[in-house]
């Protein structure tokens, strides 16, 4: 079978999905054939899973019960609750949260059962117990009482009073709400094609799920927001942002929170979320950053070369700036994005198990072939060693040792 290379799988598709459709070119997403704009706009994080799982909006009746069921499961095991508290304090929460999604399975008698029907209550679980999980840890790291979950809120109040232990207004529950709706899903971006590698071996919703959260951190995906908002931090005040950012791009670096792999023109989540972040953001006292965010959209889209390259505002870089106006810390700017992704990425294992095949790609093998296997006495380096794949010749430095004796 001849074999095609695509390094980093641009070009290839590797799942069917009736979840989410992105065309990149002309700046569209549609949740299950809604447009993001609409969802953003008039839909709640609960009525955008339920779509999600069941490809078509819900009736009254059914986004009711949906709710309660959420509300109904956003409980953690006492045993689970000491577990996080044995997670040293200084830990990144994402980390932190890597571990207790993981652990979430030990405290579930189903976590096993690959039927759709337990998948979708483990779903349904994993969903209403994550920024449970957040939370927790985060008010532990602080030396703060933890917050029982209140059961008549949505989603988003509920994760804002867990972390909080304050009532939110309806302006913070509704941008919480709307940045939950944007975050959802995205086709098979890097977290989700992850997830369905893991759900593909026929493992189990929480190991995905966990698989999921350790690609997610990264500041290459959703590790990105922390990183733009940590940048106007650094830059401090709009008279700087000029100065800034043009030595950045004068020093080919990234800007964060700009670019995106599908997108090559504006991501629609930025587009609404940049609205929305500006009232946020005003209604906060935080104008001042939300301006600093427009100029560096401004001398960005000023450059001929990265217009070339279609580098545009992602969802990340507005998003950044309404979880500070939220008053979330930085670190967990991308547990938020988890937390909602989350619908997304149990609707993807679903999907990938009800019509499943392993993924399992090829490697195009760069190393030498025949060796002779000598002894270990009578091994020397030689000249050739110069060969050797660069990964092999980090794995060595990184563990300060001879790579063959890995
Ligand atoms: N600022 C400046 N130049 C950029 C940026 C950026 N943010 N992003 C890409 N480019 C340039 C690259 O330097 C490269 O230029 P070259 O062809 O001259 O070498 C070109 O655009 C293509 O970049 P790639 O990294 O090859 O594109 P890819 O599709 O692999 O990367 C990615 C997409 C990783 C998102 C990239 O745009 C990036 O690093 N952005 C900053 C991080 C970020 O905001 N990530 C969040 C993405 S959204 C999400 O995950 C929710």
């Amino acid at each position: 079978m001849p074999l095609n290379i695509d390094k980093g799988l641009a070009g290839t598709v590797a799942a069917d999905t009736a979840l989410s459709f992105i065309d990149g070119a002309k700046g569209v997403l549609e949740y299950a054939g809604y447009d993001i704009d609409s969802l953003a706009r008039n839909s709640t994080f609960e009525e955008s899973t339920w779509l999600l799982w069941n490809g078509r909006l819900p009736t009254a009746a059914e986004l009711t019960a949906f709710t309660a069921s959420l509300q109904a499961c956003s409980d953690l095991d006492p045993r689970l609750i000491e577990l996080i508290r044995g997670i040293p304090k200084t830990t990144a929460p994402m980390d932190a949260l890597r571990t207790s999604v993981s652990a979430l399975g030990h405290f579930d008698p189903e976590a096993d059962d690959n039927s759709p029907e337990a998948n979708r209550r483990k779903a349904l679980r994993l969903v209403a117990r994550t920024p449970a999980l957040i939370a927790v840890f985060d008010r532990l790291r602080k030396g703060k009482p933890l917050v029982a979950p209140d059961r008549s809120l949505s989603v988003a109040g509920n994760f804002l009073w867990m972390l909080t232990g304050a009532r939110p207004t309806a302006a913070m529950e509704k941008a919480l709400d709307v940045c939950l709706v944007l975050h959802a899903d995205h086709g098979l971006n890097a977290s989700t094609f992850a997830a369905r590698v893991t759900i593909a071996t026929q493992s189990d919703l929480y190991s995905a799920a966990t698989t999921a959260v350790g690609t997610l951190k990264g500041p290459l995906h959703g590790g990105a927001n922390q990183e733009v908002m940590e940048m106007l931090l650094e830059i401090g005040d709009l008279s700087k942002v000029d100065g800034y950012i043009k030595e950045k791009l004068a020093r080919k670096e990234r800007i964060m929170g700009f670019g995106h792999r599908v997108y090559k023109a504006y991501d629609p989540r930025a587009t609404y979320l940049k609205t929305f972040a500006k009232q946020v953001a005003s209604d906060t006292g935080n104008l001042a950053l939300y301006e600093m965010s427009r100029r560096i959209e401004e001398i960005v889209l000023a450059q001929p070369n990265l217009i070339e390259k279609g580098i545009f505002p992602n969802v990340d870089f507005y998003s950044a700036t309404t979880y500070y106006s939220l008053g979330l810390d930085l670190d967990l700017f991308t547990c938020v994005f988890a937390a909602s992704r989350m619908s997304g990425w149990a609707g993807h294992c679903i999907e990938q198990l009800a019509a499943n095949k392993l993924i399992r790609p090829h490697a195009d093998y760069t190393g030498p072939h025949g060796l002779r296997y000598a002894p270990i006495g009578e091994r020397a380096v030689s000249a050739t060693s110069s060969t050797i794949p660069s990964a092999r010749q980090a794995m060595s430095v990184a563990a300060g040792s001879n790579a063959s004796s890995m």
